[in-house]
């Protein structure tokens, strides 16, 4: 395995933290550019005494839409509120970008229906939901919140159980006269089908939002996912490839959403002192806009890490019965922000759950995502049509196993943790 040049951070515990004890392989560490490569411009930021709304966030957002080939990338505060400000920028109720005023050409919403001939009109006054969101329920849960603070109605949909992404088709099943957007999510940085949902989309004239939350460095057909769509929304949490310390990206070509978003980030402020809308504080820090920018320069290797990982983990477990692996589409290049399995008990002897045990208790930290998925969250239970089974979903949320996956993570590790596996039953 190739030598990196980013730094992996040790895990660092409070005393007392029961977390702590007894974690051999932490799930995830975040892999950072090295400490003495950050210091210098941490020091400039600090000297400078701009820590907000400065050079580096500008550098970040114009390198990110060049990397992903996009009109703009917009640097906010977390991709949760990159698709909060999304949704509400849409103006889904009007089916028309709430900026339209601002002139901007390139709109990707201008050209829908107006939803007012369904009889969906502004009544974002009123405490009942203005109109649907067809989104997948396997998927995380900032995915539903985002909706559900625009008070739109999530329609939870299954997914493929190769891939676990949503389908064009089980969109396509769930769109009804109320509905005024689709919402899909490149889960475990596998990139979903953008060709079929963008014709769905189309067919509808409705708009598409992506959760691209696990989309740095993942690929289809060789160029970074990020275009195509409304809008892709991506997290530089401590947990993706790109890390910021805590960030997001809203991605798109319609220049009056992202001039929205540039207000809404800056409480729906043009600069004038004036709210047009009521926005929220949601701009990206300069520390970690910096911090962003040079982790672009590994996000490559990380990568490349990551996949070399996962090669080892599918050749060591590929044998294994009852082990299952998520399915990529041709052409399609996961980031591997996980490195998901999925656990038949039938077939491999014992439940996903007892497993996850056995690996816990030899210090192996693992995930099991998304378990419970959107539909059966406490928030979010009441928007589900008991009468549409997510047979897959739920397959998904009781099999899929995460395990630990990174730069803190090496072959030997990942022989240690298949070994474990292979074992378990004898262990429980
Ligand atoms: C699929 C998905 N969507 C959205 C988010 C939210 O990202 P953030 O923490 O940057 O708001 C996450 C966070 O891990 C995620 O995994």
């Amino acid at each position: 395995m190739k030598r990196e040049t980013f730094q992996v951070v040790p895990e660092v515990h409070q005393a007392g933290d029961p977390s702590a004890q007894g974690i051999r392989v932490p799930f995830v560490r975040p892999a950072l550019p090295p400490a003495e490569r950050l210091a210098p411009v941490f020091s400039e930021i600090i000297s400078s005494g701009r820590l907000t709304k400065g050079p580096y966030c500008e550098r970040l957002e114009l390198a990110v839409a060049k990397r992903l080939g996009v009109r703009h990338a917009v640097a906010v505060s977390s991709c949760t509120v990159g698709l909060m400000l999304v949704y509400r920028g849409l103006d889904l109720a009007a089916g028309s970008c709430r900026s339209r005023r601002s002139g901007g050409d390139g709109c990707a919403v201008a050209s829908m229906d107006s939803l007012s001939r369904f009889g969906i009109t502004r009544t974002a006054h009123r405490n009942e939901p203005l109109g649907e969101v067809v989104m997948p329920s396997f998927t995380f849960l900032a995915a539903a919140a985002a909706i559900v603070w625009n008070n739109l109605r999530p329609v939870f949909v299954d997914v493929d159980p190769l891939t676990t992404n949503v389908t064009a088709q089980a969109i396509r099943a769930a769109i009804t006269p109320r509905t005024v957007a689709i919402a899909a999510c490149h889960n475990f940085g596998n990139p979903c089908d953008l060709t079929a949902l963008e014709s769905v989309a189309a067919e509808h004239g409705l708009p598409l939002i992506i959760d691209a939350a696990h989309g740095f460095g993942a690929s289809m057909h060789g160029r970074p996912v990020g275009a195509g769509a409304t809008a892709q929304v991506f997290s530089m949490s401590p947990t993706k490839l790109l890390v910021a310390g805590e960030g997001g990206i809203v991605a798109t070509n319609c220049d009056c959403l992202a001039h929205f978003i540039r207000m809404g980030r800056e409480y729906g402020n043009d600069g004038s002192y004036d709210a047009l809308f009521p926005g929220v504080n949601g701009r990206m820090p300069e520390l970690s806009a910096a911090t962003a920018l040079a982790s672009l320069d590994i996000l490559d290797q990380v990568s490349d890490r990551r996949n070399q990982l996962a090669d080892l983990y599918r050749r060591d477990l590929g044998e294994l019965p009852g082990i299952g692996f998520v399915e990529l589409l041709p052409g399609a290049h996961s980031s591997h922000k996980d490195f998901s399995i999925t656990i038949d008990p039938t077939k491999f002897g014992i439940t996903r759950d007892a497993l996850r045990r056995v690996l816990a208790s030899r210090g192996i930290e693992t995930r099991a995502y998304y378990d419970p998925p959107c539909h059966r969250q406490t928030a979010y239970e009441h928007f589900h049509d008991r009468m549409r089974p997510l047979p897959a979903t739920d397959m998904l949320a009781a099999r899929s196993l995460a395990l630990p996956i990174g730069g803190h993570v090496d072959e030997g590790i990942v022989r240690d943790v298949c070994d474990v596996i292979a074992n378990a039953k004898e262990m429980v």
